[in-house]
């Protein structure tokens, strides 16, 4: 079953040049503010890995979706979100009479791209299930990093009879709150960033970097391929992306004020919590997001949109972290599958748990209500 035809965008497209000046303090994609000189060398450090073309010869492959983090991370600046000629593709499969997701051997991720003399990979034909997922913003992660998990967990309310109401559960994953990824897959940030060289690049690292580190592969050069050194500076300057700062330039500050008013009634702030102390620095975080897993997709029925999701560490099939708000202007487009783009769109991919909020925005609100209700977003 081939499920895409492939595409050589994500190598045509050039990510943004990245120079060696530090961009302003704060700014989007610049550093956070509490670096010393030393940290803001090892920031740029960690940039230039960030933006770095990788070649044949630097260990890329043998398959691969892209050549740099910046390729996918790269809208509107170095760091940011991902267009959908970028979107990853997933697999595995789902045993729909028992709601039983699997891996199927190859994946889960299905790479676009192989180096010369490979056969590019094609799903493997025990699967029954793909979906593509959009490269999320990095800005701001490092402060979900320090979050303690407590912050997290305060926010978690069971839900044993599963009768569709509000809950949150939170994905312990080896001793910690996992927060990163589309399903919560991925305790911390060095993590991620060990997860997406192996994942998407075909970078091996050294067993001691992750857990979820490739240390091997069976292309011709020797492993790892990536320095301890470089990807600690990797993992620096991605965890010292300064946040999105909120802003209502160009936008209609009476109608952001009346859409904030909207937020809360609509019942958006049950998941989408508005900010997250970090109890242990005092920093406040404006995230949009309780970093929890949210059962979002409706029961299995006809409807194309209630087949489960390809899953993966401990979220159920039909549930997903609640995606942080912040930044949403420069976000787009929306969902874990990027297939969302207007306020109306993203209603209608909530269902279950979500679906009296979706309900009340499709069917209750005015169409100027539904402009400020986005206005609002649009400021976050
Ligand atoms: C081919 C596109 C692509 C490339 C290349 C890529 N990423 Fe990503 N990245 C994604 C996608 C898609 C996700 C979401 C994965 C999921 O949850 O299913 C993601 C998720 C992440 C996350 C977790 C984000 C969150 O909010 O939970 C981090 C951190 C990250 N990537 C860093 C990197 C770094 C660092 C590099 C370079 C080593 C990189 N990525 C390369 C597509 C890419
Ligand atoms: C029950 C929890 C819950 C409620 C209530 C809820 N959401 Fe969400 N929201 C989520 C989850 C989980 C996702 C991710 C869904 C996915 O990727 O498939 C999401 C996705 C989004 C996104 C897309 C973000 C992105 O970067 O892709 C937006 C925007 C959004 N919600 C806005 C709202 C608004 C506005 C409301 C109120 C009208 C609302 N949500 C109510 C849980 C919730």
């Amino acid at each position: 079953m081939l499920v895409f035809v492939a595409s050589l965008t994500a190598l045509a497209a050039p990510p943004p040049a990245a120079d060696d000046t530090l961009p302003p303090v704060n700014s989007a994609g610049g550093p956070d503010p509490l670096l010393n000189a030393d940290e803001q060398q090892q920031w740029l450090r960690g940039r230039r890995v960030f933006t770095r073309k990788f070649r044949l010869g630097d260990g890329l492959g043998p398959l691969f979706d892209a050549d740099s983090c910046a390729a996918c991370h790269r809208d509107p600046v170095i760091g940011g979100a991902g267009d959908r000629s970028v979107n990853v593709v997933r697999f595995g499969f789902h045993d729909l009479a028992n709601d039983v997701f699997t891996d199927v051997e190859g994946g889960p991720v299905v790479s676009k791209l192989a180096i010369p003399g490979r056969p590019r990979e094609e799903v493997n034909p025990a699967a029954n299930v793909t979906q593509e997922r959009q490269p999320p913003s990095l800005l701001g992660l490092g402060l979900i990093d320090r979050l303690p998990d407590s912050v997290i967990e305060a926010n978690v309310i069971e839900d044993e009879d599963q009768n569709g109401l509000i809950t949150g559960a939170a994905a312990r994953i080896g001793g910690r709150v996992a927060r990163f990824g589309h399903k919560a897959d991925i305790p911390t940030l060095r993590d991620a960033v060990a997860d997406a060289l192996g994942n998407y690049m075909g970078i091996t690292l050294d067993r001691a970097a992750s857990a979820y580190a490739r240390s091997s592969d069976d292309d011709d050069v020797a492993d790892p391929e990536l320095a301890m050194a470089d990807f600690d500076d990797l993992v620096f300057f991605v965890s010292h992306l300064a946040p999105p700062v909120p802003s209502s330039e160009g936008l209609n500050a009476a109608l952001v004020a009346a859409g904030r008013d909207l937020f809360e009634p609509a019942g958006c702030g049950a998941c989408h919590v508005p900010q997250l102390i970090n109890t242990e620095d005092g920093t406040q975080l404006n995230l949009y997001s309780d970093l929890l897993l949210h059962r979002l997709l409706p029961p299995a029925s006809a409807d194309p949109d209630s087949i489960p999701d390809v899953t993966s560490g401990v979220a159920l099939p039909r549930e997903f972290r609640t995606p942080p708000l912040w930044g949403f202007r420069n976000t787009a487009p929306y969902i874990h599958d990027g297939k969302a783009l207007t306020l109306e769109q993203i209603m209608s991919r909530h269902a279950w748990e979500s679906l009296a909020s979706a309900r009340t925005v499709i069917n209750s609100f005015t169409d100027d209500e539904r402009a400020a209700l986005l206005e609002f977003l649009r400021s976050l």
